[in-house]
């Protein structure tokens, strides 16, 4: 490779759809105080991704870079960085910035990955692992004989959620919107799964739960599913809403938790759960100790070329992938 291959990314200059996205040569610069230049060797591809993209989301600055989480390489590091040297192998997650192939970042945002998990792995981990790990420990701390409904069960998110709520002893009910994606939802913990595009969800989850309802709803897909999922709620239970795959939420209002049996609704994010560096470092360390038990495994669905980011959005939103999608760089 040579040096002008490595400062290759993808940028867009005008918020649309996939085809905005342009393989562009990007300044890469070299790391100040506090900061390390990383050769990144796998990056994640997630929903946030299309927000920003979009331009659902605002950008940070433009043109954007979009991309949100990456494993790779120390190359150098800048003053004042204590604990990082070259050769180190690290990961990060930040709202933007990652579709590079090299990047300088705050050296505060980096945590080291373990020898034996492969760049890909941590790369698909770091957003939608720690995503996991907070909406399971803190957002609503989920305990065992909890009933939970995660939708889009077999989505990067999804899977690992079916996993670590299995492992706490919850029953866990996933939608899902194909047979091809029951079978991995199934395989990856989920002990019940509807077909959200061919049944009634909330239907279902009265059957399955006895009418009991659920403890807990973690829903991403937002517009389509929301009425849905207060329905599926117990008395007093939690409406996670941590994102929108089918279009923001409309019409919500705080009087349908009233209806819906004195609900309680959250609307987080990721980033206000890891703000500091010790609530980074420690939930990094709860999602790396699960992954090195074997508890959690991170299911690579599909791998796409940094250069084709394109083809990897096209498919992420016409809902044709499975798990986590990889652009190596
Ligand atoms: N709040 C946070 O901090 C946070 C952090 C990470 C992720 N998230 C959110 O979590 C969700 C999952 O992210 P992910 O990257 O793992 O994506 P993903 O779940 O792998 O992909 C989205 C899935 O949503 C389902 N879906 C339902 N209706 C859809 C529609 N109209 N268009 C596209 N997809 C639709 C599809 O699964 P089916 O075919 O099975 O329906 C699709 O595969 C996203 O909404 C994301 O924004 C939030």
């Amino acid at each position: 490779m040579n040096s002008s291959e490595r400062d290759m990314g993808i940028c867009a200059r005008a918020p649309g759809g996939p085809e905005v996205l342009e393989w562009a040569a990007l300044e890469t610069g070299e790391p100040g105080r506090g900061e390390a230049l990383i050769a990144q060797r796998a990056v994640g591809v997630n929903f946030i991704d299309t927000y920003f993209r979009s331009g659902l989301y605002p950008w940070p600055s433009s043109p954007l870079i979009p991309g949100s989480e990456a494993a790779g390489v120390v190359e150098s590091v800048g003053a004042d960085v204590a604990g990082l040297a070259p050769g180190d192998r690290v990961a990060y997650t930040m709202p933007s910035g990652a579709y590079r192939q090299r990047r300088v970042v705050p050296a505060d945002r980096l945590v080291k990955i373990p020898d034996a998990v492969p760049f890909e792995i941590a790369a698909s981990l770091m957003l939608k692992g720690l995503t996991a790990q907070f909406l399971v420990n803190s957002c609503f701390p989920v305990k065992a004989g909890h009933t939970v409904l995660v939708h889009a069960a077999a989505g990067g998110v999804g899977l690992i959620l079916g996993q670590w709520l299995k492992m706490l002893g919850a029953s866990a009910i996933g939608t899902v919107g194909s047979a091809e994606k029951a079978q991995i939802a199934a395989a990856h913990g989920y002990a019940h799964i509807v077909n959200y595009r061919s049944e009634d969800f909330a239907a279902r989850v009265a059957e399955i739960t006895a009418g009991k309802g659920c403890d807990v709803v973690y829903d991403s897909v937002g517009n389509d599913t929301w009425r849905g999922s207060l329905k599926c709620l117990k008395r007093r239970g939690m409406f996670v809403s941590f994102g929108q795959s089918s279009g923001m939420i409309a019409e919500f209002k705080l009087a349908d938790l009233a209806a819906g049996g004195s609900l309680f609704a959250s609307r987080p994010m990721l980033f206000d759960y890891i703000a500091s560096r010790a609530e980074l470092q420690s939930r990094a360390a709860d999602l790396f100790a699960r992954v090195a038990a074997g508890e959690v495994r991170a299911h690579v669905g599909q791998r796409f070329a940094l250069r084709d980011a394109r083809d990897a959005h096209l498919a992420l939103a016409g809902r044709r992938t499975i798990g986590a999608t990889v652009l190596t760089t």
